[in-house]
């Protein structure tokens, strides 16, 4: 029997949104009209009045995953960039497929048992597990914090592009080129990754039932698109390999600049000038220096920190790509990350 993939949502679920067991269905808002609350835009007027002195540097996220300890205890070496990204994306996919309800419910039941025995390390191991459970419920699932649809399209709108080939540099399961590939019909997507895991399981195990809301080319309103409508290749390969020459219309990074210390920003910064066409856009976010951000980055310290990891303002984001030869044509931040689309000065 052929395994047809069935698309849930349609123009009649416009405004509709509704919690799934693993994500938030965001169909609010479709015209864009009324997206502008979700992002704070503009904020610095003259990025040549900034310099480092005045807005100090990056917040460095010092809590580092268990594993890695391990893993570096085990080895007698700090762990390989590459290799942390491996552990990183194997331990964040897992909690990207989990029903939330469902392991809520067992864990739950798990800390009545290990109670009524007074196991109490069993207690405090599970005890920690539905601290982060519901952490990762509320962020990811009940505010839709980190795929953060209406922020993105927010960000994204606007753009001075057609059928626009986008480069997705970092892209793990690829979802901020999904969003794009909606707003820009026609779009042909590259993600690239050197993790092979994001290709077979980030992107390919990302469910084919996500709306995203997009455009209808033919009609000129608004349509909800799936990732099996749209033209993606997933190459595996090192960003520092890639033999692209200036071809693309968007290059787009997602959490890729706060990885690396200064000494290497402006290599990585190169990487998305190198594959953009003349007039093309360049998008980066990176995750916001906030509280609930130190919070969240603390508690879920084994699930996240396995990489170098700073947490930026806009305005600092701003400093590096405006002195790293662009021109910032909107900057802002949204729910958790900032954002900035920017063009080769
Ligand atoms: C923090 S993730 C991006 C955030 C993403 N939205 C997520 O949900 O994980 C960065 C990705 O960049 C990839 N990456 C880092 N350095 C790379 C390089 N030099 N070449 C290719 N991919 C790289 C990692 O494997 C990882 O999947």
């Amino acid at each position: 029997m052929e395994n047809t993939v069935v698309f849930p949502y349609n123009e009649q679920d416009f405004n509709k949104t509704e919690l799934a067991p693993s994500y938030r269905v965001e169909l609010r808002d479709p015209t864009n009209e009324k997206l502008d609350k979700f992002i704070k835009a503009n904020v610095v007027s003259d990025w040549s009045e900034l310099n480092w002195n005045k807005i100090g540097k990056p917040y460095i996220v010092d809590k580092m995953a268990v594993d890695r300890l391990n893993w570096e205890k085990e080895n007698k070496q700090d762990m390989p960039v590459k290799t942390s990204w491996s552990y990183f994306n194997r331990s964040f996919h897992e909690w990207f497929v989990k029903d939330v309800p469902i392991e809520l419910s067992e864990k739950k039941k798990t800390f009545t048992k290990s109670l009524s025995k007074f196991k109490m390390n069993d207690v405090k191991v599970v005890l920690s597990d539905i601290v982060k459970l519901n952490l990762w419920n509320y962020v990811h699932r009940v505010q839709d914090g980190i795929w953060d649809p209406r922020g993105k399209r927010a960000l994204f709108e606007g753009l001075d592009v057609k059928k626009p080939r986008i480069l997705f540099l970092g892209a793990a399961e690829g979802y901020e080129a999904m969003q794009l590939a909606a707003m820009y019909p026609g779009a042909e997507v590259v993600l690239v990754d050197y993790d092979i895991y994001c290709k077979t399981h980030r992107f390919k195990e990302f469910p084919s039932t996500y709306p995203f809301l997009g455009d209808n080319p033919s009609t000129g309103s608004a349509k909800v698109w799936y990732k099996d409508e749209m033209n993606i290749e997933y190459e595996v390969e090192d960003i520092r390999n890639l033999k692209y020459g200036k071809e693309f219309d968007i290059v787009l990074s997602v959490g890729l600049l706060e990885h690396v210390p200064d000494e290497h920003k402006a290599e990585i910064l190169d990487m998305h000038r190198r594959f953009v066409k003349q007039g093309g856009y360049i998008i980066m976010t990176t995750p916001r220096n906030q509280i609930r951000s130190r919070i969240y980055y603390n508690i879920m310290a084994d699930v996240m920190n396995h990489t170098y990891r700073e947490l930026m303002d806009i305005r600092q984001m701003g400093l590096y790509v405006y002195e790293a030869g662009f021109d910032i044509i909107r900057h802002g931040f949204i729910k958790v990350h900032n954002g900035i689309i920017a063009q080769v000065r």
